[in-house]
């Protein structure tokens, strides 16, 4: 049958040489793979084509049925029937291989598994999560670490990963911050292109490149009031301007996959959603890719009472255009009587099925089944050295400083500095959630950075409470310390007899990530006690926090005198910290999230819009505020410090007009003005004065990381032309309106001068 097929397409193949000439030779490369799928899908019967259909993870015991286990007997009966199209989470270059000689050999069309797996941010070698890493906004490091875990991956047999997320989130009490790339839609689509081109290469044809996903569309980041799985309720103003961005870039970057959310939007089930399925990507967008539901989000719409069934929902989630059902059985159990009872149906599963043929083409799954399946290459390749190296490197860029007085950073050496806290020499909260094959306990903790670097201090360590109970996974829900103070009296002996103290609080890795939101932001257990009791015998202390969203820290903040921002940063943590705080390395990183100062100011974001209200006369209070806080954020959108300063002068623009063919150079001129070299992110946002929806204050609209050695000046500039000042209009039109904008380039989105230009028709 395989050379009846492959006869077909050398046919086909020459058909199409013979028609094409040189300069469409790309799309004639793509009309291979289609004619490819064409031919293919010829062969097969309904059955075969729902196979391919059906998801489902499947655990390491899947290369063979489990005795006791009827599900798993049943799993694995379907898999080597052709029931299955794609598994996720079976890892490693032996079990891949085994699983797919097996569906190899048993099945007619011997069509090739693919197998995916949640590499989200590295596979073995670990990288700051995703939140902490788009604080570099180092687009050319986000490319190379997606590059580098799809190259671990891809060597443990894995060629799908779900990943990136590109939720704009701007509520930290989600806690599924930590996978996204914060709140700005201009940075987030970005920051989706590249790690989309580190995953994919340049084409999914290249060695070790893995398909990617965008996920989750869309609205899962405007869960209501944070809480994981909750409903969405956005306008289209929001979706189309905010939410979207992102994954519009997704789709323009080629992206070979996305995955729905759990979430409805305004009372439609993401999962069954016509308008953003099959109107926005697969028409408007031309998504030629192929939709994976999430994690039985299909039957999850029989929760959400829009589906009567779990047939229903199949037949909904078929019609509005999800391709793959995962996990939840309804395609397996159902697209075959549906279709029986309703012909009509099986143009959607054709459709569906060649986007999944496709895929496998454009994977080489047909060439070579075992492409990844290679034992002594994946020994060679999963945590390799240099990929260690590339872990400290996005690491160092990461990190956020987010307070600096009295200098008390960068510590000189020769000092007796006590290092406290619960995750002060954990090798593990590093490592963050979705840590793939990560190894627990594996990063490089604080305090075994701090004795290599900062190796001439005397270094004395102490854990001052614990920080949760019992074990901590993927699984459970954590427990946390909230009563047990025993460690508290040597902390405050040690802080005495210090100079400086280096306090590591924050959150465990499984505090943030799927299902762990949180109602309160601020440190848990017994962290903020335990600091105020060092505080009260030593002022001297640098905070080193370890979290996986932004927090409220404004005690922290009046009080602590240096305050650095670490996330959950990798495998290499503790050294990439203690070259921060050694001044080795000078830090950089940005936020991408506001940091509130109140939990009661959220959903809190730079980019926010006028109102009606934005203020009033004095004493009065008819404007819209909360009458006990004001209404900025702790730390703002785009803020994070250096160990030197940088000057902003000349913002000049080279014309105060354009129309909708021209353009103008915003420029300016940065200087290094303090004692040390040091890398600065230089921003532009833009203002529109008034236009026929309501739009944001300031929006994000230019970005450059430059690195200045002490006193040095560069000039950068931006180009502004009416396409970067479109947004979508009421009647969902991408436009841009003539009027006034203006625009200032700063060190953040709180600070700058505006300077005036305007858009004629
Ligand atoms: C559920 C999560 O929402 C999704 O992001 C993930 O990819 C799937 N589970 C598969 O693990």
């Amino acid at each position: 049958m395989i050379n009846k097929y492959f006869s077909i397409c050398s046919w086909s193949f020459l058909f199409l040489f013979l028609s094409c000439n040189s300069q469409n030779i790309e799309t004639a490369i793509l009309s291979v793979i289609d004619m490819k799928v064409v031919s293919f899908f010829s062969l097969m019967t309904l059955q075969e084509k729902i196979g391919q259909l059906n998801q489902y993870s499947v655990g390491e015991e899947m290369t063979g049925p489990n005795q006791d286990n009827e599900d798993s007997k049943k799993r694995y009966q379907q898999l080597i029937n052709g029931d299955v199209g794609s598994v996720l989470n079976l890892l490693g270059a032996e079990n891949t291989r085994l699983l797919q000689e097996q569906v190899i050999n048993n099945t007619r069309l011997k069509i090739p598994l693919i197998f995916a797996y949640d590499v989200i941010h590295g596979y073995k070698t670990i990288f700051p999560i995703p939140l902490g890493e788009s604080c570099s906004w180092d687009l050319d490091i986000i490319e190379k670490t997606a590059k580098i875990a799809a190259k671990e991956a891809a060597a443990s047999g894995v060629q799908w990963t779900f990943a990136p997320m590109v939720d704009i989130s701007r509520d930290a009490r989600w806690g599924r911050v930590m996978e996204g790339a914060g709140e700005d839609p201009f940075l987030g689509s970005k920051i989706a292109d590249a790690r989309i081109k580190g995953f994919q290469g340049n084409s999914l044809d290249e060695p070790f490149t893995i398909a990617a996903c965008a996920k989750h569309f869309a609205g899962y980041g405007f869960v209501e009031s944070g809480k994981d799985y909750n409903i969405v309720n956005v306008g289209k103003n929001t979706l189309m301007n905010v939410i979207l961005p992102p994954f519009k870039q997704a789709a323009n970057s080629n992206v070979a996959t996305f995955m729905n959310a759990f979430n409805d939007i305004d009372g439609t089930p993401a999962s069954a959603n016509n308008f953003i399925l099959r109107d926005l990507l697969k028409r408007d967008w031309n998504f030629d890719g192929v939709v994976v539901s999430d994690w039985n989000s299909i039957g999850e719409m029989v929760n959400h009472r829009t589906a009567k069934n779990l047939r229903s929902a199949a037949e909904q989630a078929l019609i509005a255009g999800c391709d793959i059902d995962m996990e939840a059985t309804a395609y397996v159990d159902h697209l075959d009587s549906l279709v029986k009872d309703n012909p009509d149906l099986l143009i959607h599963v054709d459709e569906a099925v060649k986007r999944v043929l496709k895929l496998k083409f454009e994977l080489g799954l047909f060439e070579d089944p075992f492409r990844y399946c290679n034992i002594e290459l994946e020994k060679e390749t999963v945590g390799a050295k240099e990929h260690f190296e590339l872990a400290e490197k996005a690491a160092l860029n990461s990190i956020v400083l987010l307070k600096n007085s009295k200098n008390v950073l960068p510590l000189i050496e020769k000092k007796k500095i006590a290092v406290i806290g619960p995750l002060a020499n954990d090798g593990d909260t590093p490592l963050g959630n979705w840590r793939g094959k990560g190894e627990q306990n594996s990063a490089t903790s604080l305090v075994e950075g701090m004795k290599m670097v900062l190796k001439n201090n005397s270094i004395n360590y102490t854990k001052g409470c614990e920080l949760s109970i019992g074990n901590n996974n993927f699984f459970q829900e954590l427990k946390i310390n909230k009563t047990d103070r025993n460690g508290f009296k040597e902390a405050i002996e040690l802080a005495k007899s210090s100079d400086v103290v280096v306090m590591a609080l924050g959150e465990p890795a499984y505090m943030s990530g799927e299902g762990r939101s949180r109602a309160d932001i601020g440190l848990p257990g017994l962290q903020l006690e335990l600091l105020k009791e060092v505080y009260a015998v030593n002022k001297n202390i640098v905070l080193v926090l370890m979290n996986g969203r932004p927090m409220t820290l404004t005690w922290e903040n009046e009080h602590i005198p240096a305050i650095i921002e670490t996330w959950h940063l990798g495998s290499r943590a503790g050294i990439a910290i203690a070259k921060v705080l050694a001044g080795v390395h000078n830090p950089s990183g940005k936020l991408t999230m506001s940091f509130p100062k109140h939990v009661g100011q959220l959903p809190i974001y730079y980019n926010h819009k006028n109102t009606g209200r934005p203020t009033s006369g004095p004493n009065q209070v008819f404007y819209s505020h909360h009458t006990d806080i004001d209404n900025n954020p702790l730390y703002p959108f785009g803020y994070g410090l250096s160990y030197t300063s940088f000057d902003y002068s000349d913002i000049t623009l080279s014309n105060d007009s354009l129309d909708f063919n021209s353009s103008i150079e915003a420029s300016v001129d940065v200087t290094n003005t303090g004692g040390v070299d040091g890398a600065e992110i230089v921003q532009m946002y833009i203002t529109d004065h008034f236009a026929s929806v309501t739009l944001p204050n300031i929006e994000l609209k230019g970005f450059k990381k430059i690195y200045l050695r002490k006193g040095e000046t560069q000039t950068v500039s931006f180009v502004v032309d009416s396409d970067l000042l479109r947004f979508y209009n009421d009647s969902n039109n991408f436009i841009s309106e003539a009027g006034s904008f203006s625009l200032k380039i700063s060190t953040s989105s709180s600070t700058g001068d505006m300077k005036s230009f305007e858009l004629y028709q």
